[in-house]
């Protein structure tokens, strides 16, 4: 059975399926973990823009970078004071103009987070509403509701936060008495809006038009399918086992309720309206790969992250299973399916896919986690992954320091952690700290070049040195030569607009197919597999003569 992005596209395109999302391979830029220009230990816009050649090197198309707006930080920039400015922490709007303006020379698309889903306690219109009476215009910007019991001391409802503890905090009204209590996903500093109200719609258009007027190539749309919470907002009791972002139940009252379509469907006007295909992806972890593709349909937005890829386990069968059904659904409303394998939200992959206990979306894992992954064996997986996943027709996105192979951090003390994760469950859950460790650059320098200080938010492990960008640029067999090899060998052939064939005959534990002119095999299983005639492009890991070793994937000319 073949499938194609040709397949895919949309027949109400001008210029159907030549966009450059629908292929492209978009590189994360976590800001605070990037690149420090400032010496202050928080990554910023001028250390992005000081590595810029070294993402064009790599061979990046794009790159997404996660928020750097004004925020007190209490979700690491995902808590939004003011969306038309820069956080003095990650440099001035001037800063960003120039990062735009140099990846742009570099032919280097660029995405921005926007977190339309709640914003910071701290923004104007949460202390508006804070100084306002219940019942007022203010209030109706975010989801305020009387709470239950006798004096309205108990919660409006039973939801509990992504992040750990209850949904709702209950605020001090003016004269100093006990009052409405307002709705929370995430920590109780990000109070959702509530996206029913044409006000704050009308804001978050102005918002959209503010960072495309100055350049930018689209966004990435934080927790997009939250907006919405179903009518009379009922009580609701998740798996206590699920990820915390949703994803594994159906039915959940504030995940993925059908009006979310129509605040696309508006964002997808305002972008059409510019030129230059400026694009949406959305962020939206749902129970099925089917109900991800909604979100793409033609006049919504233009990606969503397949997180179903990214939470398939190393296994041959679940892999080509969640592929096909990807290039199904996605080539049903015409949109090109995404892969990725590691985000700031999850365990980096070189950790993950050794992990031998469950570990749920968003729990982490330290030192007192079961099921610690074996290093080499996660890293040799690692690549072997995204050999395969870097093969596959569509759009591709990597992690900043996964083209490194860097670890997740395990052993982070307690008093460094910063994860609200952390916090609310007491500890319970170790959180996403420990992906986000500064990245090292260079081996024999302070912070391993993230800076000159040697200051970083979070401490980096000793053992950092050996996967600094310096000494894996001279190796021709570190993990950065790889991925290197990998992007531009895509790029020859075309793979992103390519088209999949699998390819029978290699056993249940292999993974093989062909797209274009490229044969890719990966072994998950224990046994040696047989190489087909053809040229080597590219290796994972070592080959054995003619045999393709456990763990590793090649990519084949065909003869
Ligand atoms: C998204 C972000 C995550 C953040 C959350 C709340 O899931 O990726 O980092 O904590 O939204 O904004």
């Amino acid at each position: 059975m073949t499938f194609t992005q040709q397949d895919a596209r949309p027949e109400l395109e001008s210029a159907p399926g030549s966009e450059w999302w629908r292929t492209a391979v978009i590189y994360q830029i976590y800001p605070r973990s990037f690149a420090d220009a400032s010496g202050d230990g928080l990554g910023d816009l001028p250390g992005v823009t000081a590595h810029l050649d070294d993402l064009k090197e790599l061979g990046v198309d794009a790159i997404w970078l996660s928020p750097f707006q004004r925020s007190p930080q209490k979700d690491a920039g995902y808590d939004v004071a003011d969306y038309r400015d820069v956080d003095p922490i990650f440099g001035t709007l001037a800063d960003f103009d120039a990062m735009l303006a140099g990846a742009h020379d570099r032919g280097i698309r660029v995405i921005v987070d926007l977190v339309p889903n709640h914003s910071s306690d701290q923004h104007v219109w949460f202390q508006e509403a804070l100084n306002a009476a219940p019942g007022s215009p203010e209030r109706a910007r975010y989801i305020f509701r009387d709470g239950k019991g006798k004096n309205g001391e108990l919660p409006p409802n039973n939801w509990e936060s992504v992040f750990g503890g209850g949904m709702w905090k209950r605020v001090t009204e003016a004269d100093g008495t006990p009052g409405q209590w307002y709705l929370h996903i995430f920590d109780e500093s990000q109070p959702d809006f509530d996206w029913t109200n044409p006000e704050v719609r009308a804001e978050f258009e102005s918002i959209l038009r503010f960072w495309l007027d100055r350049g930018v190539d689209g966004f990435r749309v934080d927790v997009a399918h939250g907006l919405i919470k179903a009518a009379g907002l009922p009580d609701f009791t998740p798996d206590p086992e699920g990820g915390s972002m949703g994803g594994d139940a159906a039915g959940v009252p504030y995940w993925g309720q059908p009006g979310v379509h129509e605040v696309w469907r508006e964002w997808h006007e305002v972008l059409a309206e510019y030129d230059g295909e400026r694009a949406l992806c959305a962020e939206a972890w749902l129970p099925t790969v089917a109900q991800t593709a909604l979100w793409v349909r033609p006049d919504e937005m233009h990606q969503a992250f397949n997180f179903a890829y990214l939470e398939t386990k190393w296994d041959a069968e679940a892999l080509r299973d969640v592929i096909t059904e990807s290039l199904h659904e996605y080539a049903a409303v015409g949109a090109p399916s995404t892969w990725v394998l590691s985000n700031h939200d999850v365990v980096r992959h070189a950790s993950r896919l050794a992990l031998t206990a469950e570990n749920p979306q968003g729990a982490g894992i330290g030192p007192k986690s079961p099921g610690k992954p074996d290093p080499v064996k996660g890293l040799r997986r690692a690549r072997a992954a995204t050999s395969l996943m870097l093969a596959l027709p569509g759009s591709s996105y990597l992690y900043q320091g996964e083209e490194l192979g860097l670890p997740e951090v395990i052993d982070l003390p307690d008093d460094a952690r910063q994860d609200p994760t952390w916090f609310r469950t007491e500890g319970e859950r170790y959180g996403r700290d420990g992906c986000r460790v500064p990245i090292p650059w260079t081996a024999d320098a302070p912070a391993y070049g993230f800076n000159d200080t040697g200051a970083a938010w979070l401490p980096q492990p000793a053992e950092w040195a050996e996967f600094a960008r310096d000494v894996q640029r001279e190796d021709p067999a570190s993990t950065l030569s790889l991925y290197r090899s990998l992007l531009a060998e895509r790029r020859a052939h075309g793979l992103g607009a390519g088209s999949l064939e699998w390819l029978d005959g290699y056993g249940d534990d292999v993974v093989a197919f062909r797209n274009g002119p490229v044969t890719v095999i990966a072994n998950l299983g224990d046994g040696a597999v047989e190489l087909p005639a053809g040229d080597v492009l590219v290796a994972s890991g070592p080959l054995d003569g003619d045999t393709l070793p456990t763990d590793t994937t090649v990519w084949i000319a065909a003869a």
